[in-house]
């Protein structure tokens, strides 16, 4: 039925309608929402727009789709996306904090809420998930990925694009999500956003296209292209990316859109002369629809005329985006996403803040807790100091790309806090310091609406700033810190050259140090910070990430033991700026340099730094527990796998501690010898399991030859017979290992 109407539609509409379809346009709805800017209310009557962006809310997109559907010739209704990355209206933690859950069913939970709320919003399409695996740091955008693990990366991904799509992508309650940024975005050199990138064939087969290849095998709906040149060619102008891959590879049958105005960069690139070549090379990649820079809108006519764009690309296009319209149930009732009681009944519902509040409890990482400072005891605490930028600062919990979640009123330390402490101790709170970050004072001053920030750094009042936090530090028992970012300073073209916690947050430490009382961190950031400082002098640190609308009673619930961390870090911490980039799973060198190793401690000529050691501050995988989890001795089924069997990999592990608690079990692999060199470890399987407070439980992953196979010499995927190690453990730099031959 969907070919047959969609074979009749395309035979009525004019080229001029279906260059219109392969538009996305953004909203231009004013603050006060409602109105329709005239220019685009013209290229809407006039068949010229196939989708809209950030527009929202029934009322106000039935008014867009009324003039698509009643007042265009054709009545092809609009297609209506949004960037919700971690929610619509109730905001679940920053993607990489929900990535440190390591929780699929989690974080799938998180992205149907997201769906059901989005859908009831008036929009059935999402900009997420972002699968860019991401190794730097500095790179503002980690914070919305799931981290520097591929395999983490592609089952969080695949679990992101299950829950926004349902099984069913015309129920009224699901959204088609995008596979974005296709591909090699999260290796920007430098970590400066939008930079170029440059990466080996296998490096990039290895690291950055599995995710993306199991979200098309997931059945995503839709591809991004990605602003970065990669090898030579921009990602939005490659034809080796969006049809020899995509499509030809891989057969997908979505559509692709290009991220914002990609396709007109493809000349400052210096890859198109100008903007009419630039099109004109960006759909003969197969980028079918061109995202606000209207460059299709402008010259595909011409080029289809000067026969350089073909009539059956154009028609191959069209035909990709009205079938997601069908798909999405827009042919059969173009209004079905707009019901303005629906989105009352949906939108904050206590059940989806409920899971907001679980998922952020679950995705916060216990860094260090010496002496078991936290969970806070309030039996023996009269007064809490609560100190810091983010002590009293609702909307910063909800982070950077966050849609329509300013309406969700977030609710921030100081509140959480407040309530769960109730007349059992006193807080008292104050900032202390600021986020006086900007290089650029003209910059600085430019976005202070949105920055705690002073231009100066040596403005009087953060002095004050400071003895103001030491005063009410000097009569409390403990001092929490709430520390971090600001959350403009990640997301999209927010990239640093330090790692430390910005403005005079250090000084402010040192100060409150002197007191010599307990000093807890709550770490508020959207990427792997340097916290080499704080490590050495604070007692405990939580990395709470954004953690989200119920973000400051979910801080509550860990620092007072009413939730257990069990967050792991998807991404690694380093100790210092210099580190970068530093990941896992790294490769031996040929002069590894093991620093456990007394009789190489004097030996220069190895791989290292001559000022840092190698190891990161928190490895991949780390994160404490108010449980003490003991593993016992790891056992193999077998010490050889054959290439169809199976081996299995066990571990007995108790719960020493009082608390009840949860353990993320890690299991890695290294093939020692390889026809490509190969990582010293990688994992393959992970499983967060619960445990009573004394409870044993026996975890065991089966591994195949399958789980060993990666991109082999001559680009040939499988495994290569030969010596095997395994790990299991508690993090990647805390495992057990065991051999083992994969034999023919
Ligand atoms: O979806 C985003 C993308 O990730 C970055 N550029 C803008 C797009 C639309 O907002």
């Amino acid at each position: 039925a969907m070919d047959t109407f969609i074979d009749e539609l395309m035979a009525k509409m004019t080229l001029s309608e279906k260059i219109g379809q392969l538009d996305l346009q953004t909203s231009v709805r004013d603050r006060t929402g409602g109105t329709v800017n005239a220019e685009y209310e013209k290229l809407v009557r006039a068949g010229r727009v196939g989708g809209v962006f950030n527009a929202f809310e029934p009322k106000f997109n039935r008014t867009l789709q009324q003039l698509a559907v009643e007042n265009s010739r054709l009545g092809i209704p609009l297609l209506f996306g949004y960037d919700v990355i971690h929610g619509h209206m109730t905001m679940f933690p920053q993607s990489i904090g929900e990535a440190a859950s390591w929780d699929p069913e989690l974080v799938k939970q998180g992205a149907r809420i997201a769906a059901k709320e989005t859908a009831a919003d008036g929009v059935m399409w999402t900009f997420a998930p972002m699968a860019d695996i991401t190794r730097d740091p500095r790179w503002g955008r980690v914070s919305e990925g799931a981290g520097e693990d591929v395999y983490l990366n592609t089952v969080l991904s695949v679990a992101r694009v299950e829950g926004f799509q349902g099984d069913d992508l015309a129920a009224i309650d699901t959204v088609a999500a995008t596979a974005k940024h296709f591909v090699g975005y999260g290796l920007s050199q430098a970590g400066r956003d939008y930079h170029t990138t440059d990466v080996s064939e296998h490096e990039l087969w290895t690291t950055q296209m599995p995710p993306f290849k199991a979200m098309v095998d997931a059945g995503v709906a839709t591809f991004m292209t990605s602003f970065n040149d990669l090898n030579g060619t921009p990602a939005s102008g490659s034809k080796f990316l969006l049809t020899d891959v995509l499509r030809d590879q891989w057969g997908f049958e979505g559509f692709v859109v290009t991220d914002y105005t990609a396709i007109n960069e493809l000349v400052p690139h210096g890859y198109a002369r100008d903007d009419k070549h630039a099109a004109e090379i960006a759909f003969n990649a197969g980028a079918d629809m061109d995202m606000v820079g209207q460059l299709y809108l402008g010259y595909m006519e011409e080029l289809v005329n000067e026969g350089k764009v073909s009539m059956d690309t154009i028609d191959t296009s069209v035909r990709r985006i009205l079938e997601m319209k069908w798909r999405l149930g827009l042919f059969e009732d173009p209004y079905r996403y707009f019901d303005e009681q629906r989105a009352k009944d949906t939108l904050l519902a206590a059940e989806h803040l409920e899971a907001s509040q679980d998922a952020a409890r679950r995705s916060m990482v216990l860094l260090k807790n010496d002496n078991q400072t936290l969970p806070l005891d309030l039996d023996t605490l009269d007064n809490i100091a609560l100190i810091g930028p983010l002590a009293d600062f609702d909307s910063i919990m909800i982070g950077n790309w966050r849609a329509r979640g300013g309406r969700s009123k977030p609710i921030g330390v100081k509140r959480g806090l407040e309530a769960a402490i109730g007349d059992k101790a006193e807080l008292h709170t104050t900032k202390g310091a600021s986020f006086n970050f900007f290089a650029d004072a003209a910059f600085a001053e430019s976005r202070a609406d949105h920055m705690v920030t002073y231009a100066d750094p040596n403005d009087p009042k953060l002095a004050a700033d400071i003895a103001e936090a030491v005063k009410i530090a000097k009569q409390s028992d403990v001092i929490v810190l709430a520390i971090g970012e600001h959350q403009g300073m990640s997301g999209e073209a927010a990239s640093r050259v330090e790692l430390t916690l910005p403005g005079n947050q250090r000084e402010l430490m040192i100060e409150l140090k002197k007191l010599g009382k307990p000093m807890v961190g709550v770490v508020f950031s959207g990427r792997p910070n340097d916290l080499s400082w704080e490590h050495e002098n604070l007692d405990a640190i939580v990395h709470a990430w954004y953690p989200g609308t119920m973000g400051g009673p979910a801080v509550a619930d860990i620092l007072l033991g009413h939730a257990n961390p069990s967050g792991k870090l998807p991404m690694t911490f380093p100790r210092s700026v210099g580190q970068v980039p530093i990941y896992y799973n790294m490769k031996n060198t040929g002069r590894p340099y093991y620093a456990d190793n007394p009789n190489q401690r004097q030996e220069h000529y190895k791989s290292r730094y001559d000022d840092s050691p190698n190891t990161p501050l928190y490895a991949f995988g780390h994160g404490l527990s108010y449980s003490e989890f003991q593993y016992g001795e790891m056992t193999l089924s077998s010490d050889t796998l054959t290439l169809d069997g199976e081996l299995t990999v066990s571990v007995e592990i108790t719960n020493n501690g009082k608390h009840a608690g949860e353990e993320v079990v890690q299991l890695y692999t290294r093939q020692m010898v390889g026809s490509i060199t190969r990582p010293v470890q990688e994992l393959k399987g992970f499983d967060k399991v619960h445990f009573d407070a004394g409870e044993t439980k026996m975890v065991s992953f089966t591994l195949t030859a399958d789980d060993l196979a990666f991109y082999r010499a001559d680009m040939s995927w499988g495994s290569e017979p030969g010596d095997f190690q395994v790990m299991v453990g508690t993090a990647s730099d805390n495992v057990q290992r065991l051999s083992f031959k994969l034999i023919d």
